[in-house]
């Protein structure tokens, strides 16, 4: 096994794109947790993609790599994977085109209707449908749900499906901001009463704002997009053999969980209220943070990973909470599945770009740069180019959060990121 090169590791801060605008093109359709800066991205295609014809995310979120491929002249491809169901729209719906003008036409039936509802509602002349998921009138006030069904069910008239994703991506935003959650966290936490007391949104002028900004940023989007990349969302898993062709992908840009979800970014809370008012199935939604990487904690520490790095920051773990070390286990087992199924579908000379983070677990740093390099290292001859440790700008990911489920419960988190370059050899 290799050692890392600590010459190639460096700290850059013209990575760090401190003050940039990061909501630029379609980047500023849907929040998402932990997304990446569309600047990294769009430096890392431009260093190491230049020649590249696909593109892959194995962990797409909300879709900027793709994005930004798509932006891109080079690529023929784009593919993005991801588990959960609001990854798919928001990424499907930021990389397809619509015609200005249809979008117009149909934004302004959408809202007459959505008025005459209102109108014919207080009237009582009508009633309107609401969906009957648990806790529902712990999450949304009376008025509120009454708003978004209207909405919902007007957009569920939108014949074009393209013209009725992107809406529904403008109304998945509106069910956030309208919610009684706090809005700062991506964790699930009502506001405390007196913020409730305060809480009284117009619920239909919330979706106008977010779908006439989406509106304006696509038309920006429609005069510039490259209309040969074709782009591919998948709705599998990445520990699994996905549909992507042997050795089909040129340039894989990444930036994959930080570690299981319980304890780090919990992607099925926060997508949890917009997907159960999408209609999905509870049971689904509850299931997304259980089929994330590391979502089944492991029996015992016995495994087989060829990671010495990793084996013995796990035995640091180990030594102050056995229990935590088989959580970081299960993550990185899950982690070495994907590394299998990347090494399968990457082309000889493709670059593998990923953005880690090297989180704290009972005060030992799990240095995943180091990690993935000899998990890929372990299956062929991968080149070190670079890790690139950069700063993790404000709000971003936020640097306090809840290692646990109790609110309150704050510890600091990462304040900093590696880029890690390699090449397949
Ligand atoms: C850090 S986020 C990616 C953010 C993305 N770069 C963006 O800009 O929005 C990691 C993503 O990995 C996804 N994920 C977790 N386990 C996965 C798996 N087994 N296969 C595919 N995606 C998975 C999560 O659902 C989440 O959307």
């Amino acid at each position: 096994m290799q050692s890392i090169n600590l010459t190639k590791k460096f700290k850059d801060t013209s990575w760090d794109f401190q003050k940039a605008f990061t909501k630029y093109s379609n980047h500023g359709f849907h929040t998402y947790p932990a997304m990446m800066i569309p600047q990294i991205t769009k430096r890392l295609i431009e260093m190491y993609g230049n020649k590249a014809k696909v593109l892959l995310d194995p962990f797409m979120g909300s879709g900027t790599a793709l994005l930004e491929a798509t932006l891109h002249d080079n690529f023929k491809k784009a593919y993005g994977i991801d588990i959960n169901p609001l990854a798919l729209l928001i990424s499907k719906v930021k990389t397809t085109p619509i015609e200005p003008k249809l979008l117009e036409k149909e934004y302004k039936n959408l809202i007459e209707n959505c008025q005459e509802d209102k109108k014919d509602i207080n009237f009582r002349q009508k009633t309107i449908e609401k969906p009957n998921f648990t806790n529902i009138d712990f999450w949304f006030k009376p008025k509120v749900i009454t708003d978004l069904a209207i909405i919902k069910k007007n957009i569920d008239q939108i014949e074009n499906k393209d013209v009725k994703n992107f809406f529904l991506v403008a109304f998945s935003e509106t069910v956030r901001n309208a919610s009684n959650t706090r809005n700062n966290e991506y964790k699930l936490y009502r506001m405390n009463e007196s913020m409730l007391k305060k809480h009284n949104p117009d619920t239909i002028n919330l979706f106008k704002e977010k779908a006439e900004e989406n509106m304006e940023s696509m038309k920006e989007y429609y005069e510039n997009y490259n209309e040969n990349c074709k782009v591919h969302i998948l709705s599998e898993d990445t520990r699994h053999k996905t549909s992507i062709q042997d050795q089909e992908v040129d340039l894989i840009v990444t930036s994959p969980p930080y570690g299981d979800s319980r304890t780090t970014v919990a992607y099925g809370q926060f997508s949890r209220l917009s997907l159960q008012w999408l209609g999905l199935n509870s049971k689904d939604v509850l299931n997304i943070d259980r089929i994330s990487l590391g979502g089944i904690p492991t029996k015992d520490l016995n495994n087989n990973l060829k990671s010495q790095t990793l084996q013995e920051t796990l035995q640091k773990i180990a030594d102050n909470d056995p229990i935590r070390a088989r959580d970081v286990l299960s993550f990185y087992e899950d982690f070495d599945k994907c590394v299998q199924e990347l090494h399968r579908v990457t082309k000889q000379g493709a670059f593998i770009c990923f953005v880690v983070g090297n989180r704290t677990v009972k005060g030992v740093q799990i240095p995943t740069d180091e990690i993935i390099l000899e998990l890929f290292q372990s299956r062929n001859h991968y080149k070190h180019h670079n890790t690139f440790i950069r700063n993790i700008p404000h709000k971003r990911m936020p640097k306090l959060n809840s290692p646990t489920n109790i609110s309150g419960n704050h510890a600091m988190t990462m304040n900093e990121e590696w880029i890690v370059i390699l090449e397949k050899q």
